[in-house]
Formats: C-alpha cells, structure tokens, sequence
C-alpha cells in the first residue's frame, strides 16, 4: 500500500526584531546641503527623517543587531536552533562573497547554510518566498530571514531625487515549519519581474557588465539611481495587481484584510495602492515619517514596529506587498500569529550578542 502524503509544511512566523542607527538625519539636516527643503520633502514623499549609519558600522552589523532580536523573540531559552539564515539586500557588505554568512557568523550560527536574496525593495517578500518553500521542501526547518540595508553607501549626497527618499535599517523574522492553518502561516504569494525595467532602478558600477564594457568607471557609477516618476507609477500599478492576484489565491475579500504592510516608498504611493485595491488608508501601516525608505528592510521594519506599537493582534489578517528595481514585484498573506514575547520599541544601539549575553550572565 502507498504511504499516506506527508502532511504540507507551512512556514510559521514565530519572531521578529528590528535595528535603527542611531544617527537620525532630518530633512532640515539634509536642506542644508541639498537644493531641497522640509516642505518639498514631506509633501511629495511622507518622510521627516531617516537614520544612517556611521562609518564601520556595515550591513551584516545591522542585519546581525536586528537577527538577535527576532531570534530571542522567537525563542528566549536558545534551544531552538536556526538552521538557515537569508539576508536580503541591496547594500551587501561585498560583492563577494554573500553578507548571510557573516551575519550568521555574527550570531554565533556558523554551519546554518546562509545566503543572500538580490531583489532590491522585493527582497524581503522574495526572501519570505525562499524560506517557505525550503520549508515546504524539508530542506530547512527553522529560518532567520533578515531585510538590512546601508542605502547611505550608494546614494550620490548631490543627488536630491535619491538622497532624501532612503535610509539605513534593518527588520527581521524568524520562520519555522509548522501547520499551513495555524496562524503565522505564510503565504500564497504573488511574485514577478520585469528586466526591461533594469535602467529605472539601478548601481550602473560595480558589476560584471561595467567591468567587462571596456570603459573606464564614471565617477558616478557607483551611485544608486532612479526615474522616480516612471517607478511611482510602476510601483503602484505592479502592487495593486500583485495584492489582487494574492488575495484571489488565498480567497480572501478585500474587505477582510485587517492590516495592508506595503513597501514604504513613498506615502503617496502607499495611499494610491490602499485607494486602488480598495483598503480604507487607516488600515495601511506605515511608518515612513521617520525612517524613509529602507528597501528590502522596509516591510520586516514596520512589522516589528507595528507589534510594538500595539497595532498587530492575533487573528488579524495582514496583505504584504512590494515592489522594487529589477523591476521586481510579490505579495503575501499571513494571518497574525499569538507571539509570546512582549513588544518591544526598535533599539538604535546593538544588544549584546547571544554569546556575549552567554558570558555575562555565567559571570553574574
Ligand atoms: N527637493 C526639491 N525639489 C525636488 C527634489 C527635492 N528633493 N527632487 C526633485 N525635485 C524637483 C524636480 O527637479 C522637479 O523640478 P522641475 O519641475 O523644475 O523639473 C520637481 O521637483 C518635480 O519632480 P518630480 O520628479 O516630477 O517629482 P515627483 O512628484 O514625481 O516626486 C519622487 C519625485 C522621487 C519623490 C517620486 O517620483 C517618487 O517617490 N517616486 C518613487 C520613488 C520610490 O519610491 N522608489 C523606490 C521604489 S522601490
């Protein structure tokens, strides 16, 4: 007789945690160097302030501080072992090799197979659909899956267009294989691209094609830049019909969705998709007022800052969405899972390694 089918393996969240900079750059701070000003900057983009990184602090420090605190969410004890870690991002500390290894190694996780996801804003929906399915496959069982950016290493500081949309950040969560009805259970999901799109979002240096052209690297190369009118429309257009396409799949109305977490590109981006998929606006969270956008750590960022603020109860339904350069673009669903630990605020300076937490308390 036929073996019974294995029963289907869901990815749970079970964690999340969050870092911040410390140094909080205003748009007044910005004005004073830029031909911009506060007015211009909150009025076309929602955003008030943003936080960059000093000089030595990197994209695995802060993808490292914000793992911490999703796996000591996750699992307060540390028996629990992570046997995967994924970062996705668009500012690795190198170009070779991936930052996933360092920041395991950071986290004391050294043998956790660890790898980068490349989808630039996407990169955490795209990550959340890399974990899942190695899940659903059996080849991972515990995930820590990290969005970390230092968009302050590639934006031109004389480019107003890019300068004063993004910041640095980092959002996390922690994934475990459980039960596809349980809540916390991720997906479906909705994902695509579009490489025709490759010049409206984009580092021109650095790659194999600028290297392999022949010509010498422009000073500019190494600057992110964007046709942020052509991605505005874009972005919500890839976004409204990539939320639509999740929600069929999962055959949820959209009256049922509690929460709508898009990527924080711009509020006026935020509040057209909540107007075109029909989300009243208060049920979108956003929180790019005071961090900007911060790319593939943008929709982990406002997860954990949402819980901590009270918002997110067990039950309630949450619609994830993103779009980005490559073009890329993916939705999810989760329903929100009962978390343990208490909400806790985004810290702005590191906490103290597992190993070192270890230490000091053997020494107490
Ligand atoms: N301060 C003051 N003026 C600025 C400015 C700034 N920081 N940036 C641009 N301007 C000027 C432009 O030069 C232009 O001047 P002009 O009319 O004299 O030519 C004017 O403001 C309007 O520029 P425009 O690009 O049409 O503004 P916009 O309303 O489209 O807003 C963005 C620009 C970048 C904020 C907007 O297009 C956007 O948010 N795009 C999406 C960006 C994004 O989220 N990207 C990531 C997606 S993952």
């Amino acid at each position: 007789m036929a073996a019974p089918p294995a029963p289907a393996r869901a990815a749970v969240l079970c964690g999340t945690g969050s870092f911040l900079p410390a140094r909080r750059v205003s748009n007044d701070m910005l004005s004073a160097t830029l031909d911009t000003s506060d007015e211009w900057i909150r009025t076309r983009t929602g955003i008030g302030a943003r936080h960059f990184t000093d000089p030595g602090t990197t994209t695995s420090d802060l993808a490292a501080a914000a793992g911490a605190r999703a796996l000591a969410d996750a699992d307060p004890s540390g028996v629990d072992a992570v046997d995967t870690v994924v970062v996705a991002t668009t500012t690795p500390d190198r170009p070779c090799p991936g930052t996933a290894p360092v920041v395991a190694a950071k986290l004391g996780l050294s043998g956790a197979a660890a790898f980068d996801v490349s989808a630039v804003c996407t990169g955490f929906v795209y990550g959340l659909a890399t974990a899942t399915g190695l899940i659903a496959a059996g080849a991972a069982r515990r995930v820590l899956l990290v969005g970390a950016e230092t968009y302050s290493s590639i934006l031109d500081p004389a480019d107003r267009t890019t300068s004063v949309i993004f910041g640095d950040a980092a959002g996390a969560v922690v994934l475990r294989a459980g039960d596809p009805d349980e809540p916390g259970a991720v997906g479906p999901f909705d994902l695509g691209s579009d490489g025709d799109g490759v010049d409206l979002i984009t580092v021109r240096g650095g790659g194999a094609e600028q290297r392999l052209s022949g010509r010498p690297a422009e000073p500019g190369d190494r600057y992110f830049a964007m046709a942020g009118k052509q991605v505005f429309w874009q972005a919500v257009r890839h976004m409204a019909k990539s939320s639509r396409a999740v929600l069929d799949s999962a055959g949820w109305r959209v009256d049922e969705v509690d929460h709508l977490v898009g990527h924080q590109a711009n509020i006026r981006i935020l509040n057209r998709l909540a107007d075109d998929i029909g989300v009243p606006r208060e049920r979108s969270i956003t929180n790019i007022a005071e961090v900007g956008n911060t790319s593939a750590a943008s929709i982990p960022l406002a997860l954990d800052q949402a819980r901590a603020a009270g918002r997110l109860h067990t039950g309630d339904r949450l619609l994830l969405t993103a779009f980005g350069g490559g073009l890329t673009w993916g939705s999810t669903v989760l329903t929100w899972p009962n978390l343990a630990g208490p909400a806790q605020s985004t810290p702005t300076a590191p906490p103290l390694s597992r190993s070192q937490s270890r230490s000091e308390e053997s020494t107490r």
